[in-house]
């Protein structure tokens, strides 16, 4: 199993989740965070004044997922938060040990 950690723009969200649950994703977690990449979340010139905000607004997305569905995710993630445009986001994927639903005791790919 993988687990995906994706950092998109909040406004790439929905598109997003909809393209996760069009390749059969049935379970995600978001959060609304704060970070910064390699412009070190440097921003615009606002009327003559250069403004430097050190952490920008992002969501994160993570998902459970069976190791062979991961490449797709990924896939399906990058479509959908594509601008082309610096701070588009990341994506990071992990191995994944164990997983266990609560309610049943199913556990590993049975639980996701
Ligand atoms: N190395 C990192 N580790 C953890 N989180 C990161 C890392 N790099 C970026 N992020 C997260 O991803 C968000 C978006 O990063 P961003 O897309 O700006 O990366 P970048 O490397 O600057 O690429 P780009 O040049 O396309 O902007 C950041 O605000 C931060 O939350
Ligand atoms: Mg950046």
């Amino acid at each position: 199993m993988k687990y995906i950690v994706a950092i998109i723009q909040p406004s790439r969200l929905a598109a997003v989740h909809e393209a996760l649950v069009a390749i059969g994703i049935e379970g995600l977690t978001t959060s609304e965070v704060q970070g910064y990449g390699r412009q070190k979340g440097k921003t615009e010139v606002y009327r003559g004044t250069e403004y430097t905000v050190n952490f920008l607004p992002k969501v994160k997305i993570e998902i459970a997922v069976g190791a062979d569905m991961a490449e797709k995710a990924c896939d399906a993630i990058k479509g959908a938060a594509e601008s082309g445009k610096i701070g588009d986001g990341k994506v990071f994927v992990l191995d994944l040990e164990s997983a266990l639903r609560i309610r049943t005791g199913e556990a590993g790919v049975a639980a996701l």
